[in-house]
């Protein structure tokens, strides 16, 4: 069923994952680790995610770029492959700059036409103004909302709540794109209307938040 918008007051976008793709960083970690890349990749990816998590949970919160860095760490010792200061400044480098979803500029030029679109992410100002600007998108957005703000990461209400406070709205007025199913249940949760955007056929978490939509393409919200 195609997402009702018309009472939406704004769209709000998570970022990694949903409009740049961490896939897109295979490449760079295929230079220097070869055949070992998509499983560093992974757990990297995985571990990011984690130490939001557990760094929230400990009141111990650091900006993404940190955790991202600790997590490449982690990512590289498990596998056992040496990670030298100059590799992990070039991967944080091309961090910075992840590509986008092909679709991701043309579908925002079009939604911001007919609707006021942000970004909500994990990351820290920097690196989402950066990777905004690197793919040509902040020209679409009326607001790019760091949890920075807040000091705790995603799932967290308070991260949720920047939107609601930025456009002065009630939470059933913003609708939240993300293809994170433990953040589709978490803006579910704390009252946004959510709609996951599962292009990988994935399956929703079962936490009893379920997102009023799935899409599997963004073009579906046109
Ligand atoms: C973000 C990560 C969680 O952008 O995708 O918040």
């Amino acid at each position: 069923m195609k997402p009702n918008l018309h009472k939406i007051k704004a769209l709000v976008f998570d970022a990694y994952g949903t409009l740049l793709d961490v896939k897109s960083l295979d490449e760079r970690l295929s230079y220097h680790f070869n055949e070992q890349a998509g499983q560093i990749n992974s757990i990297w990816r995985q571990k990011q995610l984690q130490y939001t998590w557990l760094r929230s949970l400990m009141d111990r919160y650091k900006p993404f770029a940190q955790v991202t860095r600790e997590a490449l760490d982690f990512a590289c010792k498990d596998v056992g492959v040496d990670l030298s200061e100059e590799i992990m400044a070039d991967l944080m480098d091309h961090y910075y700059v992840l590509n986008s979803f092909p679709e991701v500029p043309n579908l925002l030029k079009e939604l911001s036409k007919s609707h006021v679109c942000a970004v909500l992410s994990n990351a820290d100002m920097p690196m989402l103004q950066k990777a905004c600007d690197h793919n040509g998108i902040t020209q679409f957005l009326d607001a790019i909302l760091t949890v920075d703000f807040a000091r705790v990461n995603k799932p967290a209400p308070q991260v949720y709540e920047l939107a609601t406070q930025h456009f002065l709205c009630e939470r059933e007025e913003i609708a939240f794109i993300s293809s994170n199913t433990w953040d589709v249940a978490g803006a579910k949760s704390f009252g946004f209307k959510s709609i996951w955007l599962n292009r990988t056929n994935g399956t929703m978490e079962t936490l009893g938040f379920d997102p009023d939509w799935t899409i599997h393409y963004l073009e579906e919200l046109i």
